[in-house]
């Protein structure tokens, strides 16, 4: 898929979601990917929870052996992520912030965590989320008042950005979302986050929009809203990656093979679209959650079990 991609535009990644369990077990999952994605994004493995269970101590052994895969196999990095209110570590979450002192201490604790990680990783990240679902989970406009807010307030990317610039200056940084894949105020309200944390001082190259379509009946992109959307990002002078793109297969593998190609098609039409990205690689090591977060089965990424689906050849027809 890649090479595909980069005979027509050769900057162009395309990419999945990777974890390195399956990667280095299962030779099938390993060549899906060595042998279609120019670009991975670790699943969990760089979530802070996962770099940083313990305040002050670090474990990249997981993220660190993914990296050395992609790297023996000249695929770049897309990191996710540093702020992200549904990944943290306890630790992180429950920082104190009552008081101005402790505001001030946790801030440095926080600076800190940025610091080591991207020093860490420096030079080997191509792109990498500074902020993930920066917006309340009800679809709305308003910040999540997690502690990154509650330490620095809402101006609060401005300074991962800028730590994480200071730490990486040629990592490129965006701003990942859900539901803003659509034309509307959650977009409208990405798109001016990107803006006004440039405007304050940041480095936020663009936006990352999920693409996560759980019902086809009712969530389904169309080709209209998705030109619109690419066109507005342009107009913004932002870049846009579609970052986790997964599509149900509710309405049966054909109907749910020509949305992935809409989407994609979409974005490779756009010169601000910069990556295409599914969430997974294979059905047979996928997450894929009901309401409560429960575990479910049965929707199709681009291989299952190895095999190539519908979805994948949908795909290729587009490159
Ligand atoms: C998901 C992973 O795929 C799961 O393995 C994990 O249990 C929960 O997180 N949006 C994101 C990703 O930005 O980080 C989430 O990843 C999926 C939704």
């Amino acid at each position: 898929l890649q090479a595909l991609a980069a005979g027509s535009r050769p900057d162009f990644l395309v990419g999945a979601a990777v974890a390195l369990g399956p990667l280095v077990s299962d030779a099938q999952y390993a060549d899906a990917v060595v042998g279609n994605f120019g670009v991975i994004t670790p699943e969990n493995a760089m979530k802070p929870q996962a770099l940083s269970p313990r305040q002050g101590e670090y474990s990249f052994e997981e993220a660190d052996a993914l990296l050395d895969v992609a790297a023996s196999a000249g695929i770049a990095v897309h990191g996710h992520t540093i702020a992200f209110t549904e990944a943290m570590p306890r630790w992180m979450r429950e920082l104190p912030t009552g008081s101005e002192e402790e505001r001030q201490e946790s801030a440095e604790v926080l600076l800190d965590y940025v610091t080591t990680v991207v020093t860490h990783f420096r030079g080997r990240l191509d792109s990498l989320d500074v902020v993930n679902e920066p917006f309340d989970l009800e679809q709305g406009t308003s910040l999540q008042e997690n502690v990154w807010f509650r330490v620095f307030g809402p101006t609060y990317p401005v300074v991962v950005s800028q730590a994480v610039h200071d730490a990486d200056p040629d990592v490129r940084q965006f701003i990942n979302e859900n539901g803003a894949d659509v034309p509307g105020p959650r977009q409208d309200a990405l798109l001016q986050l990107a803006l006004d944390t440039n405007a304050q001082g940041g480095h936020i190259d663009g936006v990352g929009l999920q693409a996560h379509v759980y019902d086809l009946d009712t969530d389904a992109l169309s080709a209209d809203d998705l030109a619109t959307t690419f066109a507005s990002v342009e107009d913004a002078g932002l870049l846009v990656r579609i970052s986790e793109n997964d599509v149900t297969d509710s309405e049966g593998q054909t109907v749910q093979a020509e949305q992935y190609a809409t989407v994609l098609a979409a974005c490779f039409a756009s010169t601000a679209c910069v990556s295409y990205t599914t969430w997974g690689v294979d059905d047979a090591f996928d997450w894929w959650v009901d309401d409560d977060w429960t575990l479910q089965q049965g929707h199709d990424l681009l291989f299952d079990d190895g095999e190539p689906t519908p979805a994948y050849d949908a795909v290729r027809e587009v490159l």
